[in-house]
């Protein structure tokens, strides 16, 4: 199966992932700026990602804890999501995401 990035430059990176792995794995792996500091604790959101509004609707629905995180994430949007938060099963072959820019991480503001 495969998912796609979109970067803050506007480029489609498509990779293959195995099912079961973390959508935030999946960016780490093609050099997407996703940090993942918290390495998916969910006390970080460095790995929010917006999901193209097709995809959102077969996610899972973010928890509680998650909701909070994003509320703290730069640039979130309505189908905004924690990657580490996204297992890839295979019903999500084609995932599509967008990175929200580095430059608007918390860190560098
Ligand atoms: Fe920290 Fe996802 S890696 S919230």
């Amino acid at each position: 199966m495969n998912v796609r990035f979109v970067t803050p430059q506007g480029e489609i990176v498509t990779t293959d992932v195995e099912p079961g792995s973390r959508l935030l794995e999946a960016g780490q792996a093609v050099g997407m700026p996703l940090e993942g500091t918290c390495e998916g604790q969910m006390a970080c959101s460095t790995c929010h990602v917006i999901v193209f509004p097709e995809w959102f609707e077969k996610l899972a629905p973010a928890s509680a804890d998650e909701e909070d995180m994003l509320d703290l994430a730069a640039g979130v949007a309505r189908t905004s999501r924690l990657s580490c938060q996204i297992e890839l099963s295979g019903e999500l072959d084609g995932l599509t995401v967008k990175v929200p820019g580095v430059a608007r991480d918390m860190q560098f503001g």
